[in-house]
């Protein structure tokens, strides 16, 4: 008998270390990034109306040549997370000027920021990243995989190596 309960407990946390490993190994574009990226991105329908949002201005390479901010507690399955999407513009002619009279045509990407959690990334501030096309799928890594959840994390390019510069500003490059 009791070799038997010594057996169970030794399957049993090879299960569980299999897991942890498995999970370490997917920080992102797993099941469960995906599934809270999409319901997130329905939850956020009309965020370009959001009473909080910078105007447009001239961004940077990764993100784009016009960007725009918007801010707001979002809820999803009834919990509110805080947000800061990112509308990214891009095109030949993407001007400040030409963005904000017909921003339709120069949306290249949706990148958002979701405050998660204390467990869910406690390395860097528990931030979960996403970046959807404009149509709202989420757009991939060239390995194939969605660019939803942690990432890249453990990877020296992606959205956590680079946001982690700001990492004296909660990895948020602006302020406001
Ligand atoms: C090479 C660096 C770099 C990478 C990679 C990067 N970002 Fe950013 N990100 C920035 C910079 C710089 C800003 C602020 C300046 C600006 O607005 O362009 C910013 C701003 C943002 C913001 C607005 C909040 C803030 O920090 O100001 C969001 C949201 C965002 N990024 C999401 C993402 C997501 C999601 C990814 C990955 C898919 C990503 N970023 C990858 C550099 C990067």
């Amino acid at each position: 008998m009791k070799s038997y309960f010594f057996i169970l407990i030794i399957a049993g946390g090879l299960i569980f270390s299999g897991i942890a490993l498995f999970s370490q190994a997917m920080p992102f574009g797993g099941e469960k990034d995906v599934t809270f990226a999409n319901q997130f991105w329905t939850a956020m329908k009309g965020y370009q109306e959001w009473p909080m949002k910078s105007e447009f201005y001239p961004g940077q390479s990764p993100h784009g040549k016009v960007l725009k901010l918007y801010y707001n507690l979002v809820n999803v399955d009834g919990e509110p997370y805080h947000v800061i999407v990112k509308d990214n513009f891009g095109g030949e002619n993407a001007t400040v000027e030409t963005v904000a009279k017909s921003p339709k045509d120069y949306l290249a990407a949706v990148t958002i920021m979701v405050q998660m959690d204390e467990g869910y990334d406690p390395d860097n501030n528990n931030w979960f990243y996403a970046k959807y096309l404009k149509d709202g799928s989420l757009d991939k890594n060239a390995q194939g995989t969605a660019l939803a959840g942690r990432v890249a994390k453990g990877m020296n390019a992606g959205c956590i190596a680079c946001h982690k510069k700001a990492g004296d500003n909660d990895y948020l490059f602006s302020n406001d």
